[in-house]
C-alpha cells in the first residue's frame, strides 16, 4: 500500500467511528487481575502522540503527517473504548502507567525511525493481547470491544512496516543487521515485561506467560524481515535473543 492508500484507509475508519455511538453498558463481572490489566492498556493507548507527530512533521511529507494524526486519533479511540470496559467492570480508568514512561524515554530524542521501531513493540504486543482478550474473556461486550480494537491494530502494523522499510532502504547491510538485532532485543524485553506485568490477566484469559511471549516473537519475526530484508534479518547477530528465549520458554509449536 502506498501512503495515499494508508491515508484513505484511516479517513474511512475515522468516518465510521464518527458515525458510531459506543455502547456503555454497566454491571460486568471481570477478574480483578484482568481489570488492572485493561486499565494499563487503556492508559497506554491514551498518549497524545506528541513526539511521534513531531517526528512525522520533521519528515516533511504532509500526506504521511495526516495519516499519523489519524493513527494517533485511532489509538485514542482505543483508550476511550477500554475506559468503557473498565467502567463496565465497576472500576475507574487510570492515567499513565510506568511501562508508558519507559516507551516515552526510549523514544525521546530519536528520529522517526526510532519512534516507529519502538511504537511497533507496542503494536505487536497489542496484536496478541487483544486477540487473547477477544477470545478468552467469556464476555460478549468485552469480546466485541477487543475484536474491533484488534482489527485496527492489524491495519496499523503494515502502515508502520511500509514506512520503516522505506526508512531503512538506504541503510547499508551492517547498519540494518545492527538495527535488526537491537529491535529483536527490545521486542524480547518488551514481551517479557508485559508477560510479567500482565501474567495474572493472561492466565485468566487462558494464556500462559510463556505462550504469550512465544506468540509475540512469532508474530514479530516476519516483521523484522519485512523492514530489514532477508539478509539482515537472517544474520546471526539477530538470532541469539530468540534462541535463548526458545530454550527458556520452550514455545509450543501448535497454534
Ligand atoms: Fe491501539
Ligand atoms: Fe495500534
Amino acid at each position: 500500500m502506498d501512503i495515499h492508500q494508508h491515508l484513505a484507509m484511516f479517513e474511512e475508519h475515522a468516518r465510521r467511528r464518527a458515525a458510531r455511538t459506543e455502547p456503555q453498558p454497566l454491571g460486568g463481572q471481570l477478574p480483578p487481575a484482568l481489570i488492572r490489566s485493561v486499565q494499563r492498556f487503556q492508559a497506554g493507548e491514551d498518549g497524545d502522540g506528541t513526539s511521534l507527530i513531531a517526528a512525522a512533521t520533521r519528515a516533511g511529507d504532509p500526506v504521511y503527517l495526516a495519516a499519523i494524526r489519524l493513527f494517533v486519533a485511532e489509538e485514542q479511540s482505543h483508550a476511550v473504548r477500554l475506559a468503557n470496559v473498565v467502567r463496565y467492570a465497576g472500576a475507574a480508568p487510570i492515567s499513565g502507567h510506568w511501562t508508558d514512561t519507559v516507551f516515552v524515554l526510549v523514544r525521546r530524542g530519536g528520529g522517526l525511525r526510532l519512534e516507529l521501531l519502538t511504537l511497533m513493540l507496542a503494536e505487536v504486543v497489542a496484536l496478541r493481547y487483544y486477540r487473547a482478550l477477544r477470545d478468552g474473556s467469556g464476555d460478549d461486550y468485552v469480546a466485541d470491544v477487543a475484536g474491533r480494537i484488534l482489527a485496527d491494530e492489524e491495519r496499523h502494523v503494515p502502515f508502520h512496516l511500509d514506512r520503516l522499510r522505506q526508512g531503512f532502504a538506504g541503510t547499508p547491510l551492517a547498519g540494518r543487521v545492527a538495527a535488526a538485532a537491537g529491535w529483536w532485543a527490545l521486542m524480547t524485553g518488551a514481551a517479557l515485561v508485559v508477560s510479567l506485568d500482565h501474567g495474572g490477566a493472561l492466565r485468566a484469559l487462558g494464556l500462559s506467560r510463556r505462550r504469550f511471549v512465544a506468540d509475540v516473537l512469532r508474530l514479530f519475526r516476519p516483521m523484522v524481515t519485512a523492514v530489514f530484508g532477508q539478509r539482515a534479518a537472517a544474520a546471526d547477530v539477530s538470532e541469539p535473543p530468540l534462541r535463548r528465549l526458545g530454550r527458556t520458554f520452550r514455545p509450543a509449536h501448535h497454534e
